[in-house]
């Protein structure tokens, strides 16, 4: 016979369940997504200075140039927030080194998604499927009504054209809304960039 002695334990309590706060409640979100979490960030606190048209210190952060910037030895170390130049401006105290240059610096919530992002491989969306060394292509556009746009064709996405107008704004334009050589030109992009 198995004889079962009871011990007493002693009434100490722990509170674990509040030792568990929420250490990384900062980012509880899967993936962090270019367009939608870090494009936002760099186009408020960033495109002042660098942007098409106007690249400070020959740094431009617009999607479809970004990725010049992306690599070993490169601004944007993917998996690697702590080497490049990028995130080192970003979270300087020096005010001589630190971007922005001016007024407030990024918000630790900013930083810490821009971190993050590098960290699990800079990656860039769809909309800026951009392949790399293939650069936009500048070009007339015609949609059916016969109206002319003057835009840079830097990608397509599903059926939209992404164009970069003049002024540097980016819209996707239904491919179908084009005329039929416009169309054609669109599509022998698209079928290089694959
Ligand atoms: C008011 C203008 C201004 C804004 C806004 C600004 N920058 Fe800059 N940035 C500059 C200037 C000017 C330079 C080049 C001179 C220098 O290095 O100080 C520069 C240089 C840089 C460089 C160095 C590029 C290289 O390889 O030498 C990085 C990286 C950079 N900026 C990142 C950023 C980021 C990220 C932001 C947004 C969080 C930002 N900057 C916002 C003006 C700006």
């Amino acid at each position: 016979m198995i004889s079962r002695r009871q011990g007493h334990i002693g009434g100490v309590k722990t509170p674990i369940a509040g030792a568990l706060a929420l250490v990384f409640s900062v980012l509880s979100v899967g993936a962090v997504e270019f367009d939608k979490d870090v494009l936002p960030i760099l186009k408020s606190h960033c495109f002042k200075c660098h942007r098409d048209g106007k690249a400070k210190g020959d740094f431009n952060l617009e999607p479809h140039q970004i990725k010049e910037h992306i690599g070993a030895g490169l601004q944007i170390v993917p998996g690697r927030p702590n080497s490049g130049l990028f995130m080192k401006v970003i979270q300087s105290d020096d005010p001589d080194n630190r971007m922005p240059p001016k007024g407030a610096g990024l918000g630790e919530k900013d930083v810490n998604i821009l971190k993050l992002w590098i960290t699990q491989g800079a990656e860039l969306g769809p909309g800026e499927s951009v392949t790399p060394g293939k650069g936009p292509l500048e070009g007339v556009w015609t949609n059916k009504s016969g109206k002319k746009i003057k835009a840079a064709l830097l990608g397509v996405e599903e059926d939209k054209a992404i164009l970069r107008l003049a002024n540097g704004k980016t819209y996707k334009y239904p491919i179908a809304s084009l005329d039929a050589e416009s169309q054609r030109r669109v599509k022998e992009f698209a079928e290089k960039e694959g």
